[in-house]
C-alpha cells in the first residue's frame, strides 16, 4: 500500500490508505507496476445508470426539445514527440485565413477551425497531464479523442496511458496515424500493434478509424478532419444556445491585463457584462476574445474564450457558470474558496499521517 500511495503522491493525487480512486487513476498506477489493466465495467451498463453529475449540472433542467447541434470539442493525445503540436499547427493551417499564415502564435489553449462549413474545437493539451488533472476533477469537456501515434516509433508506453485515459473518459478514438513520409515508417507494425490494443483498424475488420497523416507535410489533414466530423455525426453532440452559459475553466493566468480565463463554453450562451462564478472566484464578463484575439460579444457552445473580468485566477477544471447576481457570484465563490481551503488542510492531515506510518 505504501508504494502505491507514493505513485498516486508522485502523480499529485493525495490518497489516504482506504480512498476510493476512480478506474482511470487506478489505472495510472497500474501501468507503473507494469500491469495492463483493463475496465471490467462494458459501456453499455454505465450508459444504464443514467447521466453523469456533471451532466446534471451543465443539463439541468434542460428541455430536449431546445437542444441544438453544437461543434464537437476534440482533445489530442498521444506519445511525447509523436507529432500533436505539428498536427494542430497543420489543421490550423489548414483553415487560417491567408492573410492570417505566420501568425500562428496560439491566443489560447483552445481553438476551434471551420471545416466544409462545419465548426470543430479543438483543446490544445499537448500533454496528457493537464487532461488527467481535469478529469481527476471531474471536468469532462471532450466528445473525441484523436490518438496520435507515430508510424515510425509506434505504441509507446504514454500511447498506452493516453489510450487508457480516453476510454476512462469513454471517448470515442480515432487514431491519427503520423510520420508516414519518414522512410522509417513501418506502418503495418503499427497495425498489428493497434490492434494488440483493441484498437482494431477498418483496414483490418475492425471498427478503430486509422488515418494516415504526415503533420509535417499536411498529408492526410482533411481526411482527419472528416473522420471527426463523420463520428461526431454519430454522437448526439448538442447543447442549448438559449440559456445563461455553464461550462468548464480551461485555462488561466494573470498578465498585464489582470486575471485571464480561457473557457469553454458547453451549453447555454456567454454574453459580455454576464456575470459568472468560475470556482472559487467570480466577477463581470469585462470583454471576450476568440482564439484569434477578436473581441466577441457572445460565445454559443463548443466556443472557446479568453475573458476579462475576474476577481481571482480560477483553477483549469473549475466549472463556471452564469449567477444571478453580484452578490450571489460573490458568496457562491466566497464559500467554494473557504471549502478549498479546509480540503487542503484535510489533505495536509493525511500526509502528515502518510509520513507517520512510513516511519513506523
Ligand atoms: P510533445 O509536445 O513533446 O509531447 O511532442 P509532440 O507530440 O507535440 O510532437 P511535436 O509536434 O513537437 O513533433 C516532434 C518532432 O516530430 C518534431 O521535430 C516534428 O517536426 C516532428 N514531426 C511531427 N510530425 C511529423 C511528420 O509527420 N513527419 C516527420 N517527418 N516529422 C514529424
Ligand atoms: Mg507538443
Amino acid at each position: 500500500p505504501i508504494d502505491v500511495i507514493k505513485v498516486l503522491m508522485h502523480n499529485g493525487i493525495m490518497a489516504s490508505i482506504n480512498q476510493r480512486i476512480d478506474y482511470e487513476t487506478a489505472a495510472l498506477v497500474a501501468h507503473e507496476f507494469g500491469f495492463e489493466p483493463r475496465e471490467q465495467r462494458p459501456p453499455e451498463a454505465v450508459e444504464e445508470e443514467g447521466p453523469s453529475l456533471l451532466w446534471q449540472r451543465l443539463y439541468a433542467g434542460e428541455d430536449p426539445s431546445k437542444l441544438k447541434p453544437r461543434p464537437p470539442v476534440v482533445v489530442v493525445l498521444g506519445h511525447v514527440d509523436h507529432g500533436k503540436t505539428t498536427l494542430l499547427d497543420a489543421i490550423r493551417r489548414t483553415n487560417v485565413a491567408a492573410q492570417e499564415v505566420g501568425q500562428i502564435t496560439q491566443r489560447i489553449g483552445a481553438y476551434q477551425v471551420e471545416y466544409n462549413g462545419r465548426k470543430i474545437t479543438f483543446l490544445d493539451t499537448p500533454g496528457h497531464e493537464a487532461f488527467t488533472q481535469m478529469r481527476a476533477r471531474g471536468a469532462q469537456v471532450t466528445d473525441i479523442a484523436v490518438l496520435v501515434v507515430a508510424a515510425d516509433d509506434g505504441v509507446m508506453p504514454q500511447t498506452r496511458e493516453a489510450l487508457a485515459h480516453a476510454r476512462a473518459a469513454r471517448l470515442p478514438i480515432i487514431v491519427a496515424l503520423n510520420k508516414i513520409d519518414k522512410p522509417t515508417a513501418n506502418i503495418e507494425r503499427v497495425m498489428s500493434q493497434l490492434a494488440e490494443l483493441g484498437l482494431v483498424p477498418q483496414e483490418y475488420g475492425g471498427d478503430t478509424i486509422v488515418v494516415k497523416v504526415s503533420a509535417k507535410q499536411r498529408i492526410g489533414i482533411e481526411d482527419l478532419l472528416e473522420a471527426i466530423l463523420l463520428v461526431a455525426e454519430t454522437r448526439e453532440i448538442k447543447a442549448n444556445p438559449d440559456r445563461p452559459a455553464v461550462g468548464t475553466v480551461i485555462d488561466a493566468r494573470v498578465d498585464r491585463r489582470g486575471p485571464v480565463a480561457t473557457l469553454l463554453v458547453q451549453n447555454g450562451t456567454l454574453k459580455q457584462g454576464d456575470i459568472i462564478v468560475a470556482g472559487a472566484t467570480y466577477g463581470r464578463v469585462r470583454a471576450m476574445f476568440d482564439d484569434r484575439g477578436r473581441p466577441l460579444k457572445k460565445a454559443p457552445p463548443s466556443t472557446p474564450v479568453e475573458v476579462l473580468g475576474l476577481s481571482d485566477v480560477p483553477e483549469a477544471g473549475d466549472l463556471f457558470e452564469v449567477a444571478e447576481s453580484e452578490r450571489q457570484a460573490r458568496e457562491l465563490a466566497e464559500r467554494r474558496a473557504a471549502e478549498r481551503q479546509r480540503q487542503r488542510q484535510v489533505r495536509r492531515m493525511s500526509l502528515e499521517d502518510l509520513y507517520r506510518r512510513m516511519q513506523a
